[in-house]
């Protein structure tokens, strides 16, 4: 029976099913916005009003009512509560639905849609609200230099030690709702592989880009099939046979 900790890594795919659009799929958020434009540090340079209504505008979506966390969400914070070891989700995503569904043990590595840093003093905030260009930092007082506390792309993502910890004593490796596209996500199934420890299943819409990788790989919408793979496991079943 398998015992030890479980290491899950998510990506907007788990968060689908509340409302929050993925970045790759049919109609996703790079399909309506360049990349380049928001989610770098050269486009923040260019033209940062631009960038900061981007996520402005995705703040404000968690604020609705409508977007909380589903099934999936609840299934992993069930997870950690009744495993006998520690679960540690890895999420490459920025909104709080992990959190809110309770799971405690949460590590951003692309950062939090509701935090802002100040580029002056180096502070992370809580920033719930809009931000602006102008936006003054409550630590040290500075304006106009508070950005939001995001990784973009060519920006070194967050926790990289404390994942690759996790990764090297992990139990269980779970993937689930990610495309595989970016790394370092996309490669620690592979570094959990070459350890040649830890069964490593994959939880999807549909085949990602790493799918081959995968030991064992289960696909469809999470809000189904994470609780019950959640309930599987807490039985104590053979992975196989979920
Ligand atoms: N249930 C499970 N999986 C789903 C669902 C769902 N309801 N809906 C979509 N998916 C899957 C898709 O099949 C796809 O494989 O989720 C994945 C989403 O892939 P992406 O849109 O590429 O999102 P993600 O993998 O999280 O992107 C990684 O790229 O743009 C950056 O910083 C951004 O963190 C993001 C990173």
């Amino acid at each position: 029976m398998l015992q030890g900790p479980i290491v899950i890594l998510t990506g907007a795919g788990v968060s689908q099913e509340s409302g929050l659009d993925t970045f790759r799929c049919e109609g996703g958020v790079w399909s309506r916005y360049d990349l380049e434009d928001v989610a770098t540090p050269q486009g923040y340079q260019r033209n940062p009003v631009l960038v900061q209504d981007f996520y402005n505008a995705r703040r404000r979506q968690l604020e609705d009512e409508a977007v909380r966390p589903n099934p999936a969400h609840l299934a992993l914070a069930r997870l950690e509560r009744d495993w006998p070891a520690p679960v540690l989700v890895v999420t490459q995503n920025i909104d709080d639905l992990h959190e809110r569904a309770g799971s405690r043990a949460v590590l951003h590595m692309h950062g939090e849609l509701r935090k802002g840093r100040c580029e002056a003093c180096g502070r992370v905030l809580n920033w719930p609200g809009d931000m602006t260009v102008d936006s003054r930092c409550p630590a040290c007082g500075r304006n106009g230099l508070v950005r939001p506390h995001v990784v973009w792309f060519g920006e070194v993502p967050l926790e990289m030690e404390r994942i690759f910890q996790a990764l090297d004593t992990c139990a269980l490796f779970l993937s689930i709702g990610t495309s595989g596209n970016v790394y370092p996500a996309a490669g620690f199934v592979a570094h959990v592989r070459e350890r040649g420890v830890a069964p490593t299943v994959e939880l999807n819409l549909e085949p990602s880009n790493g799918a081959s990788l995968f030991h064992q790989t289960l696909y469809g919408p999470a809000g189904t099939l994470v609780p019950r793979f959640v309930e599987a496991l807490l039985r104590g079943d053979d992975l196989g046979s979920v």
